[in-house]
């Protein structure tokens, strides 16, 4: 079987690295990512635009195979089970500040577009998932009050389907779809 390539279904020019970006769920569980790549994806993340420039995002790495993947994974939801253990790392992306709001959510959320561009420059693929257990995370890691985890990011190398379950196959094989754009314009462009 081959590896879905699931390009933006449009006809804007947009570049590869924003249309070919999609979220596998068929990792190479043998691949290893190198320390200059971990470093690259967290410095791009580090470099994001941030309000005020207070940098509110912080990060934890599992790599495959050591203790924070190992515990990262303990708190996923089944429906990330079958799948994400094979990624060569998981990225927890939180946020911190005296009370965490919606612009530190909201600068997070920045760092994370520029770390799953970065990954997508370095021919790797990402796939994010809010669906992990952000109390259990808060306790096997010990965070302090004023850290919030946000989202559990699935970094590694994309591997052809044929070994997922027939349902996540399916979802790997669908095309990408998105709401037309009218639908998104508050006004205007319609
Ligand atoms: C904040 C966030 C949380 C997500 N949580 C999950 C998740 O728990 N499990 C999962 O399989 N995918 C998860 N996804 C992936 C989305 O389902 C996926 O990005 C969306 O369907 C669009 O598909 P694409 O990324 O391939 O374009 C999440 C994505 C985001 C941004």
């Amino acid at each position: 079987m081959s590896i879905p390539h699931k390009p933006a279904a449009t006809e804007a020019q947009l570049h590869e690295l924003i249309a070919n970006r999609w979220s596998p769920r068929s990792f190479d569980v043998s691949h290893k990512l190198s320390d200059d790549q971990i470093h690259s994806l967290l410095e791009a993340a580090r470099w994001s635009p941030s309000s005020m420039n207070a940098q509110p995002w912080r990060f934890l790495v599992g790599l495959r195979g050591d203790s924070n993947f190992a515990a990262l994974v303990s708190s996923l939801k089944e429906n990330n089970l079958e799948w994400a253990p094979n990624a060569s790392a998981i990225v927890l992306v939180a946020a911190t500040g005296e009370k965490v709001s919606n612009i530190e959510i909201f600068d997070a959320g920045l760092a994370v577009s520029a770390l799953i561009t970065q990954a997508q420059s370095m021919g790797l693929h990402t796939h994010q998932m809010g669906g992990f257990s952000k109390s259990k995370v808060k306790e096997v890691f010990s965070l302090p009050e004023n850290v919030e985890p946000i989202v559990l990011i699935g970094v590694g190398k994309i591997s052809e389907p044929s070994k997922l379950s027939q349902a996540l196959l399916e979802r790997e094989l669908a095309p990408r779809s998105r709401k037309p754009l009218t639908e998104l314009m508050l006004k205007g462009l319609n």
